[in-house]
Protein backbone atom coordinates (compact mmCIF):
# COMPACT_ATOMS: atom_id res chain seq x y z
CA UNK A 1 0.00 0.00 0.00
CA UNK A 2 1.37 3.13 -1.18
CA UNK A 3 1.33 6.29 0.80
CA UNK A 4 1.61 9.60 -0.82
CA UNK A 5 1.89 12.64 1.67
CA UNK A 6 1.16 16.22 0.49
CA UNK A 7 2.71 19.36 2.10
CA UNK A 8 3.48 23.05 1.68
CA UNK A 9 6.11 24.01 4.51
CA UNK A 10 8.27 22.86 6.91
CA UNK A 11 6.90 19.03 7.30
CA UNK A 12 7.10 18.52 10.68
CA UNK A 13 3.84 16.59 10.72
CA UNK A 14 5.27 14.40 7.67
CA UNK A 15 8.80 13.72 9.29
CA UNK A 16 6.73 12.00 12.58
CA UNK A 17 4.80 10.02 9.54
CA UNK A 18 7.72 8.68 8.32
CA UNK A 19 9.48 8.45 11.57
CA UNK A 20 6.73 6.31 12.78
CA UNK A 21 6.35 4.23 9.87
CA UNK A 22 10.17 3.36 10.25
CA UNK A 23 9.72 2.80 14.27
CA UNK A 24 6.48 1.07 13.95
CA UNK A 25 7.68 -1.04 10.93
CA UNK A 26 4.62 -0.38 8.48
CA UNK A 27 5.92 -2.06 5.71
CA UNK A 28 6.00 -5.55 7.60
CA UNK A 29 2.91 -5.14 9.75
CA UNK A 30 0.54 -2.86 7.30
CA UNK A 31 2.35 -4.03 3.74
CA UNK A 32 2.81 0.08 3.88
CA UNK A 33 5.33 2.31 2.42
CA UNK A 34 5.64 6.32 2.10
CA UNK A 35 6.06 6.06 -1.53
CA UNK A 36 6.36 9.97 -1.81
CA UNK A 37 6.39 13.13 -0.78
CA UNK A 38 4.71 16.20 -2.82
CA UNK A 39 4.49 19.83 -2.11
CA UNK A 40 2.93 22.66 -3.92
CA UNK A 41 6.17 24.91 -3.33
CA UNK A 42 9.70 24.35 -4.19
CA UNK A 43 11.29 25.71 -0.95
CA UNK A 44 9.46 23.50 1.82
CA UNK A 45 11.50 22.02 4.25
CA UNK A 46 10.55 19.16 4.04
CA UNK A 47 11.55 18.06 0.97
CA UNK A 48 15.05 17.39 1.95
CA UNK A 49 14.05 15.40 4.97
CA UNK A 50 11.97 12.88 2.84
CA UNK A 51 14.56 12.82 0.33
CA UNK A 52 17.32 11.50 3.22
CA UNK A 53 15.27 8.43 3.99
CA UNK A 54 14.98 7.26 0.04
CA UNK A 55 11.62 8.90 -0.29
CA UNK A 56 10.74 10.04 -4.04
CA UNK A 57 9.58 13.72 -3.98
CA UNK A 58 7.81 16.17 -6.62
CA UNK A 59 6.99 19.50 -6.81
CA UNK A 60 4.22 21.07 -8.84
CA UNK A 61 3.71 24.67 -7.99
CA UNK A 62 0.71 26.10 -8.24
CA UNK A 63 1.34 29.28 -9.11
CA UNK A 64 2.41 27.59 -12.74
CA UNK A 65 -1.59 26.93 -13.49
CA UNK A 66 -4.21 29.63 -13.76
CA UNK A 67 -6.65 27.84 -12.06
CA UNK A 68 -7.55 25.55 -9.07
CA UNK A 69 -8.92 23.22 -12.03
CA UNK A 70 -5.40 22.44 -13.55
CA UNK A 71 -3.27 22.84 -10.22
CA UNK A 72 -5.59 19.98 -9.32
CA UNK A 73 -5.42 17.75 -12.59
CA UNK A 74 -1.47 18.22 -12.78
CA UNK A 75 -1.06 17.11 -8.73
CA UNK A 76 -3.52 14.43 -9.47
CA UNK A 77 -1.00 12.88 -12.15
CA UNK A 78 1.90 13.63 -9.86
CA UNK A 79 -0.06 11.60 -7.36
CA UNK A 80 -1.27 8.46 -9.43
CA UNK A 81 2.32 8.29 -10.57
CA UNK A 82 2.25 6.02 -6.77
CA UNK A 83 -0.96 4.51 -7.01
CA UNK A 84 -1.46 5.56 -3.65
CA UNK A 85 -3.74 3.43 -0.87
CA UNK A 86 -4.01 6.80 0.82
CA UNK A 87 -3.29 10.34 0.54
CA UNK A 88 -2.34 12.27 3.58
CA UNK A 89 -2.65 16.31 3.53
CA UNK A 90 -0.01 17.66 6.18
CA UNK A 91 0.18 20.73 6.27
CA UNK A 92 -1.07 21.14 2.66
CA UNK A 93 -1.82 24.99 2.27
CA UNK A 94 -4.12 24.53 -0.67
CA UNK A 95 -8.13 24.33 -0.99
CA UNK A 96 -8.67 21.14 -3.44
CA UNK A 97 -11.21 21.21 -5.67
CA UNK A 98 -14.45 19.07 -5.71
CA UNK A 99 -12.91 16.91 -8.45
CA UNK A 100 -9.72 16.10 -6.64
CA UNK A 101 -11.43 15.60 -3.56
CA UNK A 102 -13.80 13.09 -5.47
CA UNK A 103 -11.22 11.08 -6.95
CA UNK A 104 -9.77 10.13 -3.53
CA UNK A 105 -12.98 9.62 -1.66
CA UNK A 106 -12.22 7.53 1.58
CA UNK A 107 -8.47 7.37 1.19
CA UNK A 108 -7.69 11.14 1.41
CA UNK A 109 -7.25 12.26 5.58
CA UNK A 110 -6.17 15.94 6.58
CA UNK A 111 -5.21 17.18 10.01
CA UNK A 112 -6.10 20.34 11.32
CA UNK A 113 -5.16 22.23 14.26
CA UNK A 114 -8.56 22.79 16.10
CA UNK A 115 -11.10 20.33 17.61
CA UNK A 116 -13.56 20.49 14.63
CA UNK A 117 -16.52 21.22 13.80
CA UNK A 118 -15.04 24.43 15.69
CA UNK A 119 -12.51 26.52 13.80
CA UNK A 120 -12.49 25.53 10.65
CA UNK A 121 -9.89 27.02 8.57
CA UNK A 122 -6.94 29.72 9.06
CA UNK A 123 -6.14 30.89 12.75
CA UNK A 124 -7.47 28.90 14.66
CA UNK A 125 -5.21 29.49 17.78
CA UNK A 126 -5.80 33.03 18.06
CA UNK A 127 -9.56 32.45 17.42
CA UNK A 128 -9.63 29.61 19.78
CA UNK A 129 -7.63 32.69 22.54
CA UNK A 130 -9.99 35.23 21.61
CA UNK A 131 -12.90 32.95 21.64
CA UNK A 132 -11.70 32.35 25.89
CA UNK A 133 -11.72 28.66 25.24
CA UNK A 134 -9.96 26.71 27.91
CA UNK A 135 -8.93 23.74 25.79
CA UNK A 136 -8.14 23.86 22.48
CA UNK A 137 -6.43 20.75 20.25
CA UNK A 138 -6.42 18.88 16.91
CA UNK A 139 -8.33 16.87 14.57
CA UNK A 140 -7.26 13.79 11.70
CA UNK A 141 -10.62 13.71 9.35
CA UNK A 142 -11.44 12.43 6.26
CA UNK A 143 -11.43 15.15 3.78
CA UNK A 144 -14.57 16.05 2.07
CA UNK A 145 -15.60 18.60 -0.48
CA UNK A 146 -16.02 20.97 2.51
CA UNK A 147 -12.70 22.53 3.57
CA UNK A 148 -12.19 20.87 7.29
CA UNK A 149 -15.27 19.23 7.38
CA UNK A 150 -15.28 15.10 6.69
CA UNK A 151 -15.53 12.12 9.46
CA UNK A 152 -13.48 12.65 12.25
CA UNK A 153 -10.98 9.82 12.66
CA UNK A 154 -9.40 11.18 15.59
CA UNK A 155 -8.58 14.35 17.77
CA UNK A 156 -6.62 14.85 20.60
CA UNK A 157 -6.79 18.07 23.27
CA UNK A 158 -4.69 20.54 25.05
CA UNK A 159 -5.20 22.99 27.14
CA UNK A 160 -5.28 26.47 26.72
CA UNK A 161 -3.18 28.33 29.64
CA UNK A 162 -3.59 31.76 30.83
CA UNK A 163 -0.64 33.48 28.92
CA UNK A 164 -0.96 31.27 26.08
CA UNK A 165 0.07 33.61 22.80
CA UNK A 166 -1.06 32.11 19.32
CA UNK A 167 2.52 30.86 19.10
CA UNK A 168 2.81 29.41 22.39
CA UNK A 169 -0.66 27.30 22.14
CA UNK A 170 0.44 26.53 18.76
CA UNK A 171 3.47 24.87 19.52
CA UNK A 172 1.78 22.84 22.20
CA UNK A 173 -0.87 21.64 19.59
CA UNK A 174 1.63 21.01 17.16
CA UNK A 175 3.58 18.50 19.21
CA UNK A 176 0.31 16.69 19.52
CA UNK A 177 -0.16 16.56 16.36
CA UNK A 178 3.12 14.64 15.64
CA UNK A 179 1.73 12.28 18.54
CA UNK A 180 -1.87 11.18 16.83
CA UNK A 181 -1.19 11.99 13.15
CA UNK A 182 0.71 8.23 12.52
CA UNK A 183 -1.46 7.20 15.10
CA UNK A 184 -4.62 8.30 13.21
CA UNK A 185 -2.73 6.62 9.95
CA UNK A 186 -1.42 3.66 11.87
CA UNK A 187 -5.49 3.11 12.95
CA UNK A 188 -6.78 3.95 9.49
CA UNK A 189 -4.56 1.34 7.71
CA UNK A 190 -5.37 -1.21 10.63
CA UNK A 191 -9.37 -0.73 9.64
CA UNK A 192 -8.28 -0.94 6.16
CA UNK A 193 -6.52 -4.40 6.32
CA UNK A 194 -9.49 -5.77 8.02
CA UNK A 195 -12.38 -5.16 5.96
CA UNK A 196 -10.09 -6.41 3.33
CA UNK A 197 -9.12 -9.83 5.08
C1 LIG B 1 0.13 22.14 11.25
O1 LIG B 1 -0.28 22.84 12.40
C2 LIG B 1 -1.08 21.64 10.51
O2 LIG B 1 -2.09 21.16 11.34
C3 LIG B 1 -1.50 22.90 9.82
O3 LIG B 1 -0.29 23.48 9.36
C4 LIG B 1 0.76 23.07 10.22
C5 LIG B 1 1.79 22.39 9.35
O4 LIG B 1 2.95 22.07 10.02
N1 LIG B 1 -2.48 22.67 8.80
P1 LIG B 1 4.03 21.10 9.36
O5 LIG B 1 4.28 21.57 7.93
O6 LIG B 1 3.51 19.70 9.42
O7 LIG B 1 5.25 21.31 10.21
Amino acid sequence: KNIVILISGGGSNMAAIVRAAERDRWAERFGARIAAVISNKAEAGGLALAASHGIATAVVPHQAFDSREAFDAALAEAVDAHAPALVVLAGFMRILTPGFVARYAGRLVNIHPSLLPAFPGLHTHQRAIEAGCKVAGVTVHQVTAELDHGPILAQAVVPVLPDDTAATLAARVLSQEHLLYPRAIAGWLLDTLSHKA
